[in-house]
């Protein structure tokens, strides 16, 4: 009986919850579906996705330093970031996170710095004027060897996110270096026909990896508009348990929810990866759900559903 009672109770507060904002009084920032609407289309006509026009490179994008997961914002850098810095006028190298751009700045500068004692205590017979203008060619040749190194740089961020490089572009060829996740894909829950989107979005990235209450983060395998509604809906889940609970069994349900998101997160990964593989930048979600080679490429969302047994469970 009262677990009847209690998936009736589920039941009433899922239809709730659907239909209504959440209640929390400090909810995470709303995600605005992406409507890149063309200003001539009529108001009755639903804007068209325009996600081909989306360009990775123009949102978060990874830092390349070979230890660091941190993702940044080209233009969150401001204006003075990339020009050249006193006191050698070296410039950050593009594609690295501000404190890596910074840091390797930092010990280019000391390798300048070490470089102009050596120089100045070796000078021997040269004049001041001398061991400056050797100094100066020192530092024209660093700079050349920085900006040969940016632009290297560069293209591997190319070819990390966008999957091209300078080598051979043919259509649907993506090099070892290619990641996926940085190429718009599917929502994977079951039904949605939203536009592509990417967790890397600008617009969207802070909300994907902010944790909001609980350390709860949203599933960066569903669209905004999904994921907005899931992550709300387990907020409200998550609150009405505590109440419910004693607080160690909260804990472990609290622990055990976020195991299974983690585990799902991965699934639902795996599909979005294989349909983004197999469709490239831009594909036709419809198309995305026909059969190929015989083997269906279904992808459907499974946060809400499960979490809906979780709490039947308990
Ligand atoms: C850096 O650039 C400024 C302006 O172009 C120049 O005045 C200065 O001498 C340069 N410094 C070095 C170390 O090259
Ligand atoms: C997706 O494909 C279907 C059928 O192939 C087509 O009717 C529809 O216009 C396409 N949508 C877009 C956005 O290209």
């Amino acid at each position: 009986l009262i677990d009847s009672l209690l998936l009736l109770f589920l039941f009433y507060r899922l239809n709730h919850t659907l239909n209504r904002t959440p209640r929390h009084s400090n909810p995470p920032i709303i995600p605005k579906p992406i409507l890149k609407s063309k200003s001539s289309t009529t108001p009755s006509t639903i804007p068209q996705p325009t996600i081909t026009s989306y360009n990775p490179l123009e949102n978060f994008t990874p830092c390349l330093h070979p230890s660091c997961t941190t993702h940044s914002l080209p233009t969150h850098l401001g204006p003075t970031f990339h020009l050249p810095q006193p006191p050698y006028n070296l410039t950050r190298k593009p594609a690295l996170c501000p404190h890596h751009a910074s840091q390797d700045l930092k010990y280019a500068n000391a390798d300048c710095k070490q470089e102009w004692e050596k120089m100045r205590q070796g000078a021997g017979r040269k004049t001041m004027g001398e061991v400056a203008r050797d100094f100066d060619a020192y530092l024209g040749i660093v700079r050349r060897i920085r900006d040969e190194e940016a632009r290297a740089l560069e293209r591997r961020l190319r070819e990390r996110v966008l999957g091209v490089g300078n080598r051979g572009q043919g259509h649907g060829e993506r090099g070892k270096a290619y990641d996926w996740k940085y190429t718009p894909r599917p929502c994977t829950r079951k039904g949605c026909k939203r536009e592509l989107y990417s967790p890397f979005d600008a617009h969207f990235y802070d909300f994907y990896c902010r944790s909001q209450e609980f350390g709860i983060r949203a599933m960066e395998t569903l669209c905004p508009h999904c994921a907005w509604a899931d992550v709300s809906r387990l907020l409200d889940d998550a609150e009405c348990k505590r109440q419910e609970m004693e607080a160690s069994e909260w804990e472990g349900w609290i622990e055990h929810v976020k195991m299974d998101r983690q585990q799902q997160k991965h699934f639902w990964e795996k599909a979005q990866e294989r349909v983004v593989r197999e469709k490239g930048v831009g594909f036709n979600i419809t198309e995305g759900k026909r059969k190929k080679n015989g083997e269906k490429i279904e992808i459907q969302g499974k946060g809400v559903d499960t979490m809906r047994e979780v709490c039947v469970v308990m």
